[in-house]
């Protein structure tokens, strides 16, 4: 499949993603993912990006375009792709529109997780991820625990708080969604490549997606 997840921060796309991947071995892309790598690797890249993040700001939308084009012209996207925070603002589904018509491609559909505020910052301040860049799984302490010693029970790396869970960075970024994000919705909708899900349950999301994507193939 080829398809795009929108939805706040907190909503699940991480968690959806990877539940998608173990369905059909279509590769997720994060932006966010790929920006945490190399803040840790402490690239060129890296030392572009840390500011805006620990701020909650987004980060220019040149920088992601030029990930995002490398990315998926890379092989393994022939198998399929999740875009797991990208787009995130309407600069940069134009610039997508293009490169996908460049290389060749259609997206499937574009999946708005609709889950409600209270939810989304109780699942912001209680989760957890694995700080090994190759594995970055999401773990939360009330729904998806790690290893009781804080381990990744994937790898065995160290399960942290992200840099840009402070109450401050989480506020920004709300505000930011709903400024910059949030009008996609109303942009895909018009293309008529909408799907809006709601629902709290990750496995109930991946069956409602794989039905609508075969709905559409119909
Ligand atoms: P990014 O990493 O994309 O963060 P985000 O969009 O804020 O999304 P999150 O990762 O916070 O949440 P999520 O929806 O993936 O939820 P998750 O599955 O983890 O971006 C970080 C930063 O990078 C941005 O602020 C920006 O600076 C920069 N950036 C990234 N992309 C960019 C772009 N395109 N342009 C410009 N800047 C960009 O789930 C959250 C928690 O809930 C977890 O603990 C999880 O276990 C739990 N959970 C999930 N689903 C369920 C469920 N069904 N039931 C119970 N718990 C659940």
């Amino acid at each position: 499949m080829r398809i795009i997840l929108l939805g706040a921060p907190g909503a699940g796309k991480g968690t959806v993603a990877k539940l998608l991947n173990e369905r059909d071995g279509s590769i997720q892309i994060s932006t966010g993912d790929i920006l945490r790598s190399a803040v840790k690797a402490g690239s060129e890249l890296g030392k572009k990006a840390q500011g805006y993040m620990e701020r909650g700001e987004l980060v220019p939308d040149d920088v992601i375009m030029e990930i995002m084009e490398t990315r998926l012209r890379e092989p393994d996207c022939q198998k399929g792709f999740i875009l797991d925070g990208f787009p995130r603002t309407i600069p940069q589904a134009e610039a997508l529109k293009k490169l996908l018509q460049k290389l060749n491609m259609k997206l499937d559909l574009v999946v708005n997780l609709d889950v409600p505020n209270e939810v989304v910052l109780d699942r912001l301040t209680t989760r957890r991820t694995c700080s090994n860049p190759d594995c970055q799984e999401i773990y939360n302490i009330k729904s998806k625990p790690p290893e009781p010693d804080g381990r990744c029970k994937k790898c065995g790396w160290k399960v942290v708080q992200r840099e840009d869970e402070t109450e401050e960075a989480i506020t920004k970024r709300l505000i930011t969604y709903n400024e910059k994000t949030a009008p996609l919705i109303q942009y895909y909708e018009k293309e008529g490549s909408l799907e809006t899900i709601r629902s709290t349950s990750s496995e109930e999301i991946v069956r409602l997606i794989a039905k609508a994507i075969e709905n559409r193939k119909a």
